[in-house]
């Protein structure tokens, strides 16, 4: 991109303007190149409108690119895969795609399957057709090799990866596939990427072994102009000088595409080195470079291979490598479905005590959760151990909200709110959506982050590098602070160092923190407090803030469901929500209401559940204004039968520990949700917000909200009496 500078402007003034906005620029001086600076677009992201605000520039030149389509691929990419897996790409977690180099056998494929998911990959990869040097090896076994692929990733929940060889099997591929991969021979077959793209399906494209990167992304061009709608690049090493690795792994090429070119990439350690004692450190290098994926090859006898078995791990090498990328066992969502479903017609028009009577035998809910039923309310004794200048008890109404169907397991949803037909209508969307299957998601491995605060350090840069040097250090200090979370698999993940404020001497450390199935504030803030001391005595300065921060970006939960138009009320009702949904991605002031709407579900569950509702609150908004206006947590699009809609937000909520555990109100409601983990209660809570926000949507764009909201609020009122208001 080149800038046109204003006649008499400050050229240096200018790109030092610029280099402010964190754009990487240089003045120009060739001929004919007066007044201009040349800018590299991909170094941050600042629109031309804002350059043209930037004093001195009078206009912005872009050279068209020759792949508008990759430049135009999103960060983040959710994979919908044929077994109900649900694979965000470019999220806070890197994904582990693993399996063996060919699929030799149905047992075999079962078995790597099983020993893959329960490593924590989310997508198992298999060569059912080889593209082999000699002609005498062995080539794969093919299409039944496909259906067994398929097969064993449907048993696990896993997303299956597999490559095309040629345009007469692409289809068979692409029917099994959810990820078509193009092999690095097959970079540069165009007749090949135009059949792939027909798929219309997202595809893995291997970089060719002498390609440069300029014909790897015209590769991705080639498939998206015929039809590919997200190519996931993978770097698999290219020809070097040096025969000791199998290939070079070209780690400045991920790198380069992740964090210049905003792209999606993936490493592939087992081809780049090709011996198995390198793939895990250069799996890490992969994830350190940038890689949002890796891609390994695993085998129950690596020794047996029948083909590239000198670089395939064993089933130990690929736990710890899972472990070492950070990567959390599968959430239990897939575990067998609760005796009970979430349907209850008419449950609205029973008594509350046929309500109770009915739950507590269907939900099948022990005599402690019944007796709280008919009671509820909290011990005073109790409610004083859980505050200070107790006075009283104060109670709101416990419901239930129906029809929830998530990742295939019915759940009913308990609710505490005192606005009414939130319920009503959060029960009324997940009836709408479980025509179409109910709600789907995934939440990231439990990660908070924690803060702590350093003033006044002299010679800030060094110290930030000094800090980044002791990674491991930090690492294993900061456990020390926690045994018992550690001795259950959790503990500090890893560390960031960011410098605020050179003037001020200003450095803060981050350290992302493992929680497993406890919300975590008390585990990361004494981690910070006890961090601290450490790292002064390292590079001086005065601890300043040591605290856990709300904006757990580590900690994320994504839910997404389809729904007809028909269930809706119709093709014109649903044109209407996408638009709603449209505004609110143009316009912040549309955005907080909307927001607001999937909040009045969330909440509501959070405080049946007793989690901290303002630290949900705290995330949901400032990851909704996360370097950018402010914006919608959900998007609501038009599809053929429907709408689509999905909801990405921080999420840091537990099912273990905090004092509210003790509540046996809170005790109920967890009987009555039954989930296995705080992850899996993340996915049914994001269902709740997602259902409470197109029951809004669905009312503001046809009749209005306030004839049904009035409509209950009235019937409800009906039977209050208010007291006589004081003049
Ligand atoms: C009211 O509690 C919530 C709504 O305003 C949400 C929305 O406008 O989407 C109806």
């Amino acid at each position: 991109m080149v800038i046109i500078l204003k006649p008499g402007a400050d050229d240096k003034a200018v790109a030092a303007a610029l280099q402010g906005l964190g754009l990487w620029t240089q003045v120009l001086g060739g001929a004919g190149q007066a007044g201009m600076l040349s800018v590299e677009p991909h170094s941050a992201q600042v629109g031309v409108d804002q350059l043209l605000l930037v004093d001195g520039v009078a206009e912005v030149r872009q050279p068209p690119s020759p792949h508008p389509r990759v430049d135009a691929l999103p960060s983040i990419y959710t994979l919908a895969c044929r077994s109900g897996a649900q694979v965000t790409l470019g999220g806070p977690d890197p994904v582990l795609i693993a399996g063996p180099c060919a699929v030799e056998s149905k047992e075999q494929i079962f078995d790597v399957a099983q020993h893959v998911a329960a490593a924590g990959a989310r997508m198992l990869r298999g060569g059912a057709f080889k593209p082999r040097t000699s002609p005498y090896s062995f080539a794969g076994e093919g299409d039944a090799a496909l259906q067994w692929l398929a097969d064993a990733a449907a048993a696990n929940g896993l997303g299956v990866v597999t490559e095309a060889m040629s345009e007469l099997h692409i289809a068979d591929v692409a029917k099994f596939a959810d990820l078509i991969q193009i092999g690095s021979r097959n970079m540069q077959n165009f007749a090949l990427l135009a059949a792939a793209g027909a798929q219309g399906k997202p595809v893995l494209l291997k970089r060719g072994r002498g390609a440069t990167v300029l014909d790897w992304l015209m590769a991705g061009e080639h498939l998206m102009a015929h039809g590919t709608p997200y190519v996931l690049f993978c770097e698999r090493g290219i020809a070097g000088i040096d025969p000791a690795t199998r290939n070079t792994l070209d780690l400045s090429a991920v790198a380069l595409l992740r964090h210049v070119h905003g792209l999606p990439v993936v490493v592939d350690p087992s081809h780049g080195v090709g011996r198995r004692d390198l793939v895990v450190p250069m799996a890490r290098a992969g994830v350190a470079a940038g890689a949002m994926a890796v891609l390994v090859e695993v085998h129950p006898d690596p020794a047996k291979a029948r083909s590239d078995g000198a670089q395939a791990l064993s089933y130990d090498q690929l736990a710890e490598l899972a472990s070492g990328m950070g990567i959390a066992p599968p959430v239990a969502i897939r575990g067998a479905a609760p005796a009970y479903g979430s349907r209850f017609p008419e449950f609205y028009k029973r008594t509350v005590a046929e309500r109770r009577r009915t739950l507590g035998i269907q939900a099948g809910l022990s005599a402690t959760a019944r007796d709280y039923l008919r009671r509820g309310g909290l011990d005073i004794d109790l409610a004083d151990k859980m505050s200070e200048n107790v006075i009283s008890t104060f109670a709101l109404p416990l419901s239930v909200a129906l029809n929830f169907r998530v990742n295939g397991r019915d759940h009913v949803v308990p609710m505490v709110t005192e606005e009414p037909s939130i319920v009503a209508a959060a029960s009324n969307a997940a009836r709408m959506v479980r025509a179409s299957g109910g709600f789907r998601g995934d939440a990231t491995a439990s990660v908070m982050t924690a803060q702590v605060q350093f003033d006044h350090v002299q010679g800030i840069d060094a110290a930030a590098e000094q800090l980044r040097r002791r990674r491991l250090e930090i690492i294993s200090a900061a456990n020390d602070a926690i045994p018992r979370m550690v001795a259950r698999g959790g503990g500090c993940r890893d560390v960031d160092v960011r410098v605020l404020d050179r003037e001020m001497g200003l450095l803060v450390l981050h350290l992302y923190v493992d929680v497993g199935d406890a919300m975590g504030a008390n585990v990361v803030d004494t981690m910070a407090e006890h961090v601290a001391p450490i790292v002064k005595s390292w590079i001086g300065g005065d601890v300043g803030l040591r605290i856990l921060s709300n904006l757990p970006l580590r900690r994320l939960v994504h839910v997404e469901c389809d729904v007809t138009a028909e269930m809706v009320g119709g093709p014109e009702l649903a044109d209407a929500i996408a638009r709603a949904g449209r505004f609110a991605e143009m316009d912040p002031f549309r955005a907080s209401t909307h927001n607001k709407g999937i909040m009045n579900g969330i909440d509501a569950v959070a405080l049946a559940l007793g989690q901290d509702t303002r630290a949900l609150e705290a995330g949901a908004h400032a990851y909704a204004g996360l370097g950018r206006d402010y914006r919608p947590l959900s998007t609501w699009t038009r599809t053929e039968t429907g709408l689509h809609g999905a909801l990405e937000m921080p999420f840091a909520i537990g099912t273990v520990g905090g004092s509210t555990q003790a509540h046996p109100g809170v005790r109920t409601a967890m009987e009555i949700v039954r989930v296995d983990s705080s992850r899996q209660l993340a996915v049914v809570m994001a269902a709740a917000g997602l259902a409470s926000n197109l029951a809004a949507l669905r009312a503001l764009a046809g009749e209005g909200i306030q004839h049904g909201h009035m409509r209950l609020h009235a019937r409800k009122s009906q039977a209050i009496e208010l007291p006589a208001k004081k003049e």
